[in-house]
């Protein structure tokens, strides 16, 4: 057996007599070398066994050394290759590099000339298939660190999350059904996987900020006065202030969260946006919210039924919702008889792709 330190060369060339020189050269400097009288023969012997490196020259009959090169680099990324050129072809040579040799030999070549290139090339392997290996790894680790700033992240929502359900039990599973509204809805749109993510992000937290109105206020029985109105309308800038810091790399997260009360009339709350000034990821939110809160049972009023509630969504139409938002709602809901859906298992909170990235760089 061949011991583990001996490096096998591959030389190739279709001359028997400079092949020899080659291997006599290389064998006395400890290498172990096999032939091969050309280009086919060359990847013949490749297939039975790859080496670490391989000699060839350039001008061979049936298949030059370019094309062998070419046939290496693709197939055996790991090998080096030296190519053998006549002075005169320094030009090809150089085509050579570009091609990815790592070096080349002119001839008639010096026996010490020789023997630098050789460890010169095998010396610059070391270092690509090093550094390729550091790549590896360093993506591997990144990896284990992006998943573990996700998991931070969520640990921190979920505790948000877990305090308002203790304040307030009705939200959640009023957002957990909003999600779901809003990802029908957003599926129906055709929108694409990561941008269902992010809504149904956004739908599972819009009334986080609830966490900062007064429990009085929110579960008082009677109409609100207007001052309690507005308090209880804080919540959505309260939630974007709160998710702000932990979803800076998830804006229309916190747009959702933020803007969830806005109308397309301009007389939404908090901040009076107008039309297409609300993203259209809110636009869906504010419907599936709209519905779910028309429908949903409270200690203090009965659910509306489920045909009035879908009328309010259409007489809401271009004044308060966007009509193909709530074409998109009766596109996925068609059943009536369905409505409204129960409460289903909460999906495991995921960040948006792009900002698990942003996180990443
Ligand atoms: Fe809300």
């Amino acid at each position: 057996m061949r011991p583990p330190d001996v490096t096998t060369c591959l030389v190739v060339d279709d001359e028997p007599r400079l092949r020899r020189v080659l291997v006599r050269l290389l064998e006395g400097d400890g290498f172990m070398c096999r032939e091969a009288g050309s280009g086919v023969e060359a990847l013949r012997e490749l297939e039975r066994e790859p080496v670490p490196l391989v000699i060839s020259d350039l001008r061979m009959p049936e298949m030059d050394g370019v094309s062998l090169l070419r046939e290496v680099v693709h197939r055996w990324p790991e090998t080096a290759v030296i190519m053998v050129t006549a002075v005169a072809e320094v030009e090809s040579a150089v085509a050579c590099l570009q091609l990815g040799a790592l070096d080349y030999l002119a001839k008639p070549f010096h026996l010490d000339e020789v023997r630098a290139r050789v460890t010169q090339a095998l010396d610059k392997r070391r270092l690509i298939l090093e550094n390729k290996s550091y790549q590896l790894h360093l993506e591997g680790r990144v990896q284990v660190q992006a998943r573990r700033i996700e998991e931070l992240f969520l640990e921190g929502v979920h505790a948000l999350v877990h305090a308002l359900e203790a304040k307030d039990a009705y939200t959640r599973g009023h957002s957990v059904r909003v999600a779901n509204y809003a990802v029908g809805i957003a599926r129906a749109l055709g929108f694409d996987d990561e941008a269902v993510n992010t809504i149904a992000l956004g739908a599972e937290l819009h009334d986080l900020g609830k966490i900062g109105v007064s429990e009085v206020v929110l579960h008082k029985a009677g109409k609100l006065s207007d001052a309690e109105y507005l308090h209880i309308m804080e919540h959505p800038a309260i939630g974007a202030r709160i998710l702000g810091p932990l979803l800076k790399d998830a804006p229309i997260a916190i747009a959702i969260v933020r803007s969830h009360h806005e109308r397309l009339d301009g007389r939404g709350l908090p901040d009076g946006l107008m039309g297409d000034a609300i993203p259209v990821e809110v636009r869906v939110v504010s419907v599936a919210d709209a519905f779910d809160a028309m429908t949903s049972e409270r200690p203090y009023r009965p659910g509306l039924p489920v045909a009035r509630a879908l009328q309010e969504l259409e007489l809401g139409q271009g004044i308060q919702f966007d009509g193909r938002v709530v074409a998109a709602f009766q596109h996925a809901f068609p059943e009536v008889a369905d409505l409204p859906i129960p409460t289903p298992e909460p999906r495991p909170l995921r960040l948006p792709a792009r900002a698990v990235d942003a996180r990443r760089a």
